[in-house]
C-alpha cells in the first residue's frame, strides 16, 4: 500500500511544512517502448507519471530515495546531477509531462515487444506524448 511505504520513508507532516525540493530522479530514453514499470512498484510516494510508452518521475514529489534505479531493467532512471549529457533533455521533460500524464500507482504488464527495444539506443523520435 502507498500509505504504509510513505510512512517509511516520509515525515507525515510534510505537506503542511515548507516544500522541500530534494534532488529528483529523472527517466531516460531507454525507458521509451520499454515501460516495465517495475519502478513504480518501490517508489514510497508515487511519482512516476506514465505517458503512451514512457514514464516520467515527477521532481517535486521525488524524494531522492534512489529505490527506483536498480529495478529498472533497463538501466533508464539517473540521478538528476548523473543523467549523461545526451540523456540531459529528459530532466525538462519529465518536469513537464509529469504535470501532464497520470500518476501510475502499480506495476502493469510492458508491452508485448518491449524486450525488442532493450537494446535499442536511438529512440527519442518514438516518444509519444
Ligand atoms: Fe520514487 Fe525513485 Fe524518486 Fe525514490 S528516487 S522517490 S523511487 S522516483
Ligand atoms: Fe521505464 Fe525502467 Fe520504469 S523501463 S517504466 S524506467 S522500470
Amino acid at each position: 500500500m502507498a500509505s504504509d511505504k510513505i510512512s517509511v520513508f516520509f515525515p507525515a507532516n510534510r505537506s503542511r511544512g515548507p516544500k522541500v525540493r530534494y534532488m529528483t530522479y529523472v527517466v531516460t530514453e531507454s525507458c521509451i517502448k520499454c515501460k516495465y514499470t517495475d519502478c513504480v512498484d518501490v517508489c514510497p510516494v508515487d511519482c512516476f507519471r506514465e505517458g503512451p510508452n514512457m514514464l516520467v518521475i515527477d521532481p517535486d514529489e521525488c524524494i531522492d530515495c534512489t529505490l527506483c534505479v536498480a529495478e529498472c531493467p533497463v538501466e533508464a532512471i539517473f540521478a538528476e546531477d548523473d543523467v549523461p549529457v545526451a540523456q540531459r533533455e529528459f530532466i525538462p521533460i519529465n518536469a513537464e509531462l509529469s504535470k501532464v500524464w497520470k500518476p501510475l500507482v502499480e506495476r502493469k504488464p510492458a508491452p508485448p515487444d518491449a524486450d525488442d527495444w532493450e537494446d535499442v539506443k536511438e529512440k527519442k523520435h518514438l516518444m509519444e506524448k
